[in-house]
This record gives structure tokens, C-alpha cells and sequence, in this order.
């Protein structure tokens, strides 16, 4: 079993940290200890005064072990703008991501990453991205899709940028989040036909989050995709 993996989405606010919890409930009912960690996070507050942000103080909350904040978000912006631009101080630096990765992987035997908006989301100045955060912690990727009108081109569109990084995509999470989303068989079906990568689960429209319930829709043995006939081209 792998380390970890990085969670990405199709878009912001689509899923990620559902996706995210969903995920650590699913290897923790597998008997795993799993952390998550959200290294670059704008929006946050000040709590008792250092700047949190609800996912990341989701994903500590959810974790086998508690662990201080700082190693759960060590970037956390104020502004719930792109973090290139929310960033007067404390610029995002992904060695000092890597190593506090290296610490988490001490903790746990599975560390999930939240990615930050979409895979091309810039990070600093200096031109890191996304990619380049999840290039340098080395993770298979999975990738969540917010199922609702639009999503084929957002989803294509990032499987294929994921394909370009090379990284593998270690699956596609369907995150319903749409509850009368016209078609919405039909729309996963054209997923899976061009994804080659697993289908690991479809979690279903659901406002408030039962992460019992919703581990039990991740399958991360079966359902494998062997169609190599994709209609998706990819440059790999
Ligand atoms: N399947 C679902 N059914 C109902 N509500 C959902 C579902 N998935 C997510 N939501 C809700 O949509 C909102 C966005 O979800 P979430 O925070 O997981 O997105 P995100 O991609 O992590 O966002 P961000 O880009 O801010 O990190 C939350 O309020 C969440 O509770
Ligand atoms: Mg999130």
C-alpha cells in the first residue's frame, strides 16, 4: 500500500475535504492510522491568535493521532484568495512542505495531501503550483470530481494535467454534489470510459456528512477500468 496520496479536485469548494475525511475513515476502518494534511490554506481565522482553517482543522480532528497544527497547515493565509496573492508574509516554500510531509509519514501509515482549488492553483512568486507541491512530495494523486453541469470539461481537463506531470493518478472519486444534477449515471459512465484509472467510489449527495456511511462507497480494490480503448487522449 501506498504511503499517501494527494487529493485534488476539479475546482474549489467541490469536495476535496469531504473527499479527504471520507478517504480517512475508509483506511482507518481498514485498520490504518491515517493523518491528513492541507499544507497551503487561505481562508482562515484567527483562533486563540494563530490563523486556522476549517479544513485543515478537519482533517486534524479526523486523524489517528493528534498532532499540533503547524504540521497539519504550515501555510495558512488570512484571505480567501488565490495563496500567491494572500501571502505578504510566510510565502509558501515547498522544501519546508516536504519536510513537514516527512514528519506526518513518522506519524502514520497512510498521509493524505488536500491540495488548494484545482491542480494549477498558483502557490507563491516564484511559480510553484499545485503540480509542482504535488510533484515534489512524489504521491500518487486522486482525483475528486464535483458532479454538476460543467464537470466533464473540468475533469478531462485535469486528469489530463495530472497525466502531463507524471504523476499516476491512483483513481477518480465521483462526489454528487449536485442533488438534481440531470443524467448523473450517464455523466460518470463518460467518466469512466475516459479515465483510465480506477473509479474508487461515488459519494452521494448527503448535507450533512455521515463519514461512516460514506467509507463505505470507497472500494478501492475492484472496479479497476481496464478499457484501453479510453476516448480521452492523453499525451502519455
Ligand atoms: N456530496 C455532498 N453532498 C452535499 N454537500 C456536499 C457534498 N460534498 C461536499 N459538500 C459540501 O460542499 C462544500 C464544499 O465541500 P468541500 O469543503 O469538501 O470542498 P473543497 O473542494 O475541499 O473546497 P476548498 O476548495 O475550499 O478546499 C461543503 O460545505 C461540503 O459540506
Ligand atoms: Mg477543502
Amino acid at each position: 500500500m501506498e504511503q499517501g496520496f494527494f487529493i485534488t479536485g476539479t475546482d474549489t469548494n467541490i469536495g476535496k475535504t469531504r473527499a479527504t475525511l471520507t478517504l480517512m475513515h475508509y483506511f482507518q476502518a481498514q485498520g490504518k492510522t491515517v493523518v491528513g494534511m492541507k499544507p497551503v490554506a487561505s481562508g482562515c481565522d484567527f483562533i486563540e491568535g494563530k490563523l486556522c482553517n476549517q479544513d485543515a482543522l478537519l482533517l486534524q480532528k479526523n486523524a489517528s493521532v493528534q498532532l499540533e497544527y503547524e504540521l497539519i497547515n504550515p501555510f495558512a493565509y488570512q484571505a480567501a484568495i488565490s495563496p500567491h496573492l494572500a501571502a505578504e508574509e510566510n510565502p509558501v516554500v515547498l522544501p519546508k512542505i516536504v519536510s513537514v510531509f516527512d514528519v506526518l509519514k513518522q506519524h502514520a501509515q497512510i498521509v493524505l495531501v488536500e491540495g488548494v482549488g484545482g491542480w494549477y492553483v498558483p502557490l507563491n512568486q516564484q511559480g510553484d503550483d499545485v503540480e509542482s507541491m504535488a510533484s515534489c512530495l512524489g504521491l500518487p494523486v486522486i482525483m475528486v470530481v464535483g458532479m454538476r453541469l460543467g464537470c466533464l470539461n473540468h475533469a478531462r481537463l485535469t486528469y489530463q494535467a495530472i497525466i502531463n506531470s507524471g504523476l499516476r493518478c491512483a483513481g477518480w472519486l465521483a462526489n454528487c454534489v449536485d442533488p438534481v444534477m440531470q443524467k448523473l449515471p450517464e455523466n460518470i459512465d463518460w467518466l469512466e470510459q475516459g479515465i483510465i484509472a480506477p473509479l474508487l467510489g461515488v459519494l452521494p449527495y448527503m448535507p450533512t456528512a455521515d463519514f461512516k456511511v460514506l467509507a463505505k462507497t470507497i472500494d478501492f480494490a475492484g472496479h479497476i477500468n481496464h478499457n484501453n480503448n479510453a476516448v480521452f487522449h492523453t499525451n502519455s
